[in-house]
C-alpha cells in the first residue's frame, strides 16, 4: 500500500499538543481479525441482524440465542492480538501521558497493547453481570447451560455491555466528555460515528476549539467536520502519523 501524505501542518499541530484525546470503534480491530459490527456477519450468525441481538428485549425473549452469539463473539475476539494501530496508540501515550483514549469497544485490545488509561464505554466482553440483580462476575464456570445462572438464584448472567436503549456507565462517560472538552486535538479512529452519546464526543471536542482528525477508510457522518481527513486504515496511518511527528525511535 502507499505511503500515506501526512500534513505538515497536522504534524506541527500535534507536536504542540498538550492534551490529546482519542476515540476507537470497530474499525481499529478490523486488522486484527475483528469483524466491525456493522460489517455483515458470516456464518451462523448471516441471518440476525446485531442491532436486533444486542438489546435487553432480545436477551428477555431468547436469553440462549444472545448469549451464544456473544460467546462466539467472545472466542473470535479471545484469538485476535492488538494490531499496528493499537500499538502506535501505545506509543502515542509515552509521547503524551495526559493521553485520554476513550473505545466502544468492547474487545479489551487497547488494554492488551499497554494502553493504560482507556475508558470503555461500551463495557467489557469478558465480564457478565446479572440480568436481575446486576451482580458483576468476572469468571464463570462454563458448564454448558446457556446462559449460566446467577448465583442469586433469580436470573440468568448476561455480558457486561452496553445493549441498545441502555445508558452508559456516567462516571465514565463524564470523564469522556470532560477530556473531549479540554484536549487540543481530537482523533476518530475506525468508528462510524454513528452511535451516541459517543458520536457526540468529536463536536464537544471541536466546539471547545480542539482540532479534529479522522482516521478512516470511509467517509463517515463526521467526515465534513474534521480539520484532517486520514483516509485509510487506522494499521497504515496512525503508526506513519505518530512516525511523522516524533519519528521512528518514539
Ligand atoms: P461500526 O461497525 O459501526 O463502524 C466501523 C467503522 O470502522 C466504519 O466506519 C468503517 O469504515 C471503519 N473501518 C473499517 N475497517 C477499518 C480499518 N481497518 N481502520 C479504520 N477504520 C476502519 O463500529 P462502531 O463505530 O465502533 O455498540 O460502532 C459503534 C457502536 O455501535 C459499537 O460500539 C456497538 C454498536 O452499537 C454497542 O455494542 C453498545
Ligand atoms: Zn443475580
Amino acid at each position: 500500500m502507499p505511503t500515506l501524505e501526512i500534513p505538515n501542518a497536522l504534524v506541527q499541530t500535534l507536536r504542540n499538543a498538550k492534551q490529546v484525546a482519542v476515540l476507537t470503534g470497530a474499525g481499529i480491530s478490523a486488522q486484527s481479525g475483528v469483524p466491525t459490527f456493522r460489517d455483515a456477519q458470516t456464518g451462523l450468525w448471516a441471518r440476525y441482524d446485531p442491532e436486533e441481538l444486542a438489546t435487553a428485549e432480545a436477551f428477555q425473549r431468547n436469553p440462549k440465542l444472545v448469549w451464544d452469539w456473544y460467546a462466539w463473539r467472545r472466542e473470535l475476539v479471545a484469538k485476535a492480538k492488538p494490531n499496528e494501530g493499537h500499538l502506535a496508540l501505545v506509543k502515542l501515550e509515552h509521547r503524551l501521558p495526559t493521553l485520554t483514549l476513550i473505545t466502544q469497544n468492547v474487545d479489551g485490545l487497547h488494554r492488551q497493547a499497554g494502553s493504560r488509561r482507556v475508558l470503555e464505554l461500551h463495557g467489557d466482553l469478558f465480564r457478565s453481570k446479572c440480568f436481575k440483580c446486576n451482580l458483576k462476575i468476572e469468571s464463570w464456570e462454563d458448564t454448558g447451560v446457556s446462559p449460566p445462572p446467577c448465583p442469586c438464584g433469580q436470573s440468568w448472567l448476561r455480558p457486561d455491555v452496553v445493549w441498545f436503549g441502555e445508558m452508559l456507565s456516567a462516571a465514565t462517560l463524564q470523564e469522556a466528555e470532560e477530556a473531549a472538552a479540554r484536549c487540543d486535538v481530537f482523533l476518530s479512529i475506525g468508528t462510524s460515528s454513528l452511535v451516541y452519546p459517543a458520536a457526540e464526543l468529536p463536536f464537544t471536542a471541536l466546539y471547545a476549539g480542539a482540532t479534529l482528525v479522522e482516521i478512516n477508510p470511509q467517509p463517515t457522518p463526521l467526515s465534513n467536520h474534521v480539520h484532517f481527513n486520514l483516509q485509510g486504515t487506522a494499521a497504515q496511518v496512525l503508526p506513519e502519523l505518530v512516525n511523522a511527528t516524533w519519528g521512528y525511535a518514539c
